[in-house]
């Protein structure tokens, strides 16, 4: 965009609100001031021999300059065909070229357009266009790579800025658009959306979609496999392949209670129905808020609910995110600070406080590890909620910080105001801006407005330092966890010598005591892991979590037996949060580093674009 940063008027002291569409963002190269997407038409075949998507989609825009001749829209490894101007009665052929392919925003498509006929006047503009098999917003499954082993998979992953690697659009939040669809796919196949999907769509090759409520390009989503569906609750179900569609669903079974607990909370449900796709385990997320439809991460099936917070979290961003959207990277924060607090408080109700104080505690203990190291690494700039992202990848922002201190935040919030207030707030605010997007200072300007002038309790020097400093205030609230004390103890004892591995008292354990436990280790000893082991099985644990966390203690003790473990846990997960430090730990040492190798060159062919990129950057 060419909006400079930091549009917008100084006024009594506080920054008030740029006008709507004048958020910058430095993540796209769109003239969004000149041009406005309000709606898009999709026609695409999902090619599984060539891995590509190839067709058209149609942009409906609207001039809002009068005097503006060119169009630039975001792609990234696009090949573009032909650029058409769709009139009432002719189509005409528009002049077109791609700019200088950047790293990280990839390259803009330039479009000539003839002169305005009327002010604000509405134009469709037809782009023929082919993906790359490497792009960075869509994986590619063989069969082999799926849960069933006969089909392949599709999937793809558009936040941050990765719509534009199949779509060539304004590949930006500010922008919001409704859209529709035309998918074919091999006729064994069925595609969803993140719109409306039909459960009883026959099974031909050729799915139509709608999504009638205007959303961000990071939320356009799309998934094509051998997928079964079963309704979980009136308006909740759970797409996947055969064989995880009965553990997935029993799994996700509390989603229609979680989805009723957040209405309750926070206002509407404003989506219609509320579904889950459950992707491979190549995905690299836990999961992706695609509206109408989470893409879910099958690490998350442990096998007893202990890790659903992920559906929770995915779902209240139905309120904070989706609704009310982040205008630009810089301003994420707004999405998953809230997103967290809001899962949260779905925990709290559906599991109990003592549930909901150990994800508290398990965030921030994560938090202050986050802060610490970005601190060390000369970054804390990264460390406030409010950043700069400009010239760096924006996934890089999404760090624990945006997600446990923007939670600590709205916690904060809280203990000044108290529940019911705030929870008014929330849903005011949820309501004041359903279906745009925002940027911080707009979301400052409106606490100012809506709360502090209204109240002593809370400051705006205070509210400036959550969002504009390093580190974590000291007005915040750190949540405590009972259950945990005697974890501690228990370690303690152990570590001390007093007390033998089999004879800590562990049998009432949950995960998130069991993750206490493994995360706040020292570097233990091979002895020590081995009688870890013995008494607990590890070996054998089912937990894609905690399997993570005692495969990080073996890697740092170099516990050997662990061996075979790691690399069929690294040869079957994608997801980054799970791979990417055991990789990590692995690279610290020269001999590790050689096993880190042989390890990738195993499982790259499993992992995301994304991913592959990092680790190749990390093992070179
Ligand atoms: N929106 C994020 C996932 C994401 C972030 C995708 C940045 C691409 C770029 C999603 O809502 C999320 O936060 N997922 C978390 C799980 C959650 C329980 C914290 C994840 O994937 O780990
Ligand atoms: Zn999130």
């Amino acid at each position: 965009m060419r909006t400079p940063a930091g549009v917008g008027l100084m006024m009594a002291g506080v920054w008030l609100a740029a006008p709507a569409g004048a958020v910058s963002d430095p993540h796209s190269y769109a003239n969004t001031d000149d041009f406005r997407t309000t709606h898009a038409v999709l026609e695409l075949t999902a090619d599984f021999q060539r891995e590509v998507l190839a067709g058209t989609v149609e942009l409906q825009l609207q001039r809002l300059d009068p005097q503006a001749r060119e169009l630039v829209l975001d792609t990234r490894d696009l090949t573009i065909g032909a650029v058409e101007l769709l009139g009432e009665e002719e189509t005409t052929t528009l002049e077109h070229r791609l700019g200088e392919r950047d790293d990280i925003l990839g390259a803009p498509l330039h479009v000539n357009l003839p002169a305005a006929e009327a002010q604000g006047e509405a134009l469709r503009v037809r782009i023929r266009y082919e993906t790359s098999p490497q792009a960075s917003g869509l994986q590619w499954l063989k069969p082999e790579q799926t849960a069933g082993k006969r089909h392949p998979f599709m999937f793809s992953q558009s936040q941050a800025v990765h719509a534009r690697s199949w779509i060539p659009l304004q590949d930006t939040p500010s922008v919001r658009l409704t859209y529709e669809a035309r998918i074919r796919t091999p006729k064994e196949l069925v595609a969803v959306m993140s719109a409306h999907n039909d459960p009883q769509a026959p099974r031909d090759g050729d799915y139509h979609f709608e999504m009638p409520q205007p959303v961000p390009s990071y939320l356009f989503a799309l998934g094509v496999g051998d997928l079964q569906f079963k309704p979980a609750g009136p308006r909740t179900g759970v797409y996947a392949e055969a064989q995880m569609l009965a553990s997935a669903s029993e799994e996700f079974a509390d989603v229609e209670e979680m989805l009723r607990t957040c209405e309750r909370l926070f206002g509407p449900y404003r989506w219609g129905r509320y579904d889950l796709l459950i992707l491979p385990p190549s995905f690299m997320w836990g999961g992706m808020e695609n509206p109408r439809l989470s893409f879910i991460t099958p690490t998350a099936i442990a096998g007893d609910r202990s890790l659903v917070a992920l559906i929770a979290h995915e779902l209240a961003h139905s309120w904070s995110g989706n609704l009310v959207t982040n205008a630009n990277w810089n301003s994420a924060w707004l999405n998953e600070g809230f997103t967290v607090y809001l899962e949260r408080r779905i925990v709290e109700v559906l599991y109990g406080d003592q549930r909901r104080a150990m994800e508290d505690v398990l965030g921030v203990q994560s938090l202050v590890r986050t802060i610490d190291s970005l601190t060390e690494q000369g970054e804390p700039q990264l460390t406030q909620l409010a950043m700069d992202l400009k010239g760096r990848d924006p996934d890089d922002g999404f760090s624990d910080v945006i997600y446990e201190k923007g939670r600590l935040f709205v916690g904060f919030l809280e203990s000044r105001l108290g529940r019911e207030k705030l929870d008014a707030f929330l849903r005011e605010y949820f309501n004041h801006f359903a279906f745009q997007s925002i940027d911080t200072q707009t979301f400052v300007a409106y606490l100012d407005e809506h709360l502090l002038q209204k109240t002593d309790a809370v400051s705006m020097d205070e509210v400036r330092q959550w969002i504009h400093q390093p580190g974590i205030p000291a007005s915040a609230v750190l949540p405590v966890s009972d259950a945990f004390t005697s974890v501690d103890e228990q370690r303690t004892a152990w570590l001390e010598g007093t007390l033998a591995a089999d004879k800590l008292d562990t049998q009432r354990w949950t995960t998130q005591q069991w993750l206490h436990f493994l995360d706040n280790m020292p570097a233990l000893n091979v002895q020590q892991l081995g009688q870890l082991e013995a008494a607990f099985k590890f070996s054998a644990a089912g937990n894609s979590e905690i399997v993570h966390s005692w495969l990080r203690n073996a890697i740092r003790a170099d516990f050997r037996p662990a061996d075979a473990q790691l690399e069929s846990y690294l040869t079957s997960i994608g997801r980054r949060k799970l791979v990417m430090p055991l990789y990590q730990e692995l690279v610290k040492t020269p001999e590790g580093a050689q096993r880190a190798r042989a390890i990738y060159a195993k499982a790259r062919s499993l992992y995301q674009v994304p991913l592959v990129a990092q680790l190749d950057a990390l093992m070179k």
